[in-house]
């Protein structure tokens, strides 16, 4: 059965998020090394692209290395940047067919060169598409992040540009790495850990969560669909009582 006929398509999340877990086990399952499960992952995300572009979903972002992931042995943080190359490469010509902008959130700066070019080359090439923002979380670290807020604030506080008091949602909002995307609407994260690992902590406030067991290499369109029809049936009270929602 297609669920993807179970989704309302006039209550899709506006921004949904995924913590891509689990290709290390997928591999150990199969006996097989760790990069081989890295790039069986880049299939479920070429699955998660194409549904949430196909559904309609305006904002996808993938949390694909962490500013703890750099901490990995040297050998597997080398197969994780090539493999980024390979996919930017190789997926140029999914991002356009399906008129998808990429952008990237994260201290890019720590990239390798030939990463940050390759990022910069195919989200200059997109840029103006419009259907959906895929937005990749490199080197990303939500304290980090907000680390990096509070001094780009407080500079422009000690130059007289904010004032103190101003500083409000909206101020922090626009100066994280995130600032042109809405809050998001729903989290998921495979491979049964249930841990948000310093992924969009101001950003997830309200978000509805959403764990499975699949590993990220097994993640289909169908799953997506699951997860959204999960979401779906969630009611969202952000403080309030359900009586006042109705
Ligand atoms: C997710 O899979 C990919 C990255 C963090 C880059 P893992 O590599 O964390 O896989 P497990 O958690 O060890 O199974
Ligand atoms: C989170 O997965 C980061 C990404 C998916 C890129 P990890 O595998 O690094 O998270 P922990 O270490 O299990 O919390
Ligand atoms: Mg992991």
């Amino acid at each position: 059965m297609n669920l993807k006929n179970n989704i309302l398509l006039e209550a899709l999340p506006k921004h949904i998020a995924i913590i891509m877990d689990g290709n290390g086990r997928w591999a150990k399952q199969k006996g097989m090394l760790r990069a081989f499960g890295h790039e069986n992952g880049t299939k479920s995300v070429r699955q998660v692209v194409e549904a949430s572009a196909e559904l309609g979903v305006p904002n996808l972002t993938l949390y694909a290395f962490s500013t703890e992931n750099w901490k990995r042995p040297k050998l597997e943080v080398k197969t994780l940047m090539k493999l980024l190359i390979s996919s930017l490469k190789k997926e140029i010509k999914t991002l356009q067919d399906n008129d998808i902008k990429l952008a990237a959130i994260g201290n890019l700066n720590l990239l390798p060169n030939t990463v940050f070019k390759e990022l910069h080359e195919v989200m200059e090439a997109t840029k103006n598409n419009t259907r959906m923002t895929l937005t990749l979380a490199l080197s990303y670290g939500s304290r980090e992040e907000l680390l990096n807020t509070v001094k780009e604030i407080s500079n422009k506080v000690k130059n007289n540009i904010i004032s103190p008091e101003a500083i409000d949602e909206s101020i922090i909002n626009k100066h994280l790495y995130t600032q042109n995307l809405p809050d998001v609407d729903l989290l998921i994260r495979t491979s049964g850990e249930q841990r948000i690992s310093n992924f969009l902590l101001w950003q997830i406030a309200y978000a509805e969560l959403y764990f499975t067991d699949t590993l990220w290499p097994d993640f289909t369109k169908q799953d997506l669909y699951k997860a959204i029809i999960e979401y779906q049936k969630r009611e969202r009270r952000f403080g309030k009582t359900s009586e006042q929602l109705s």
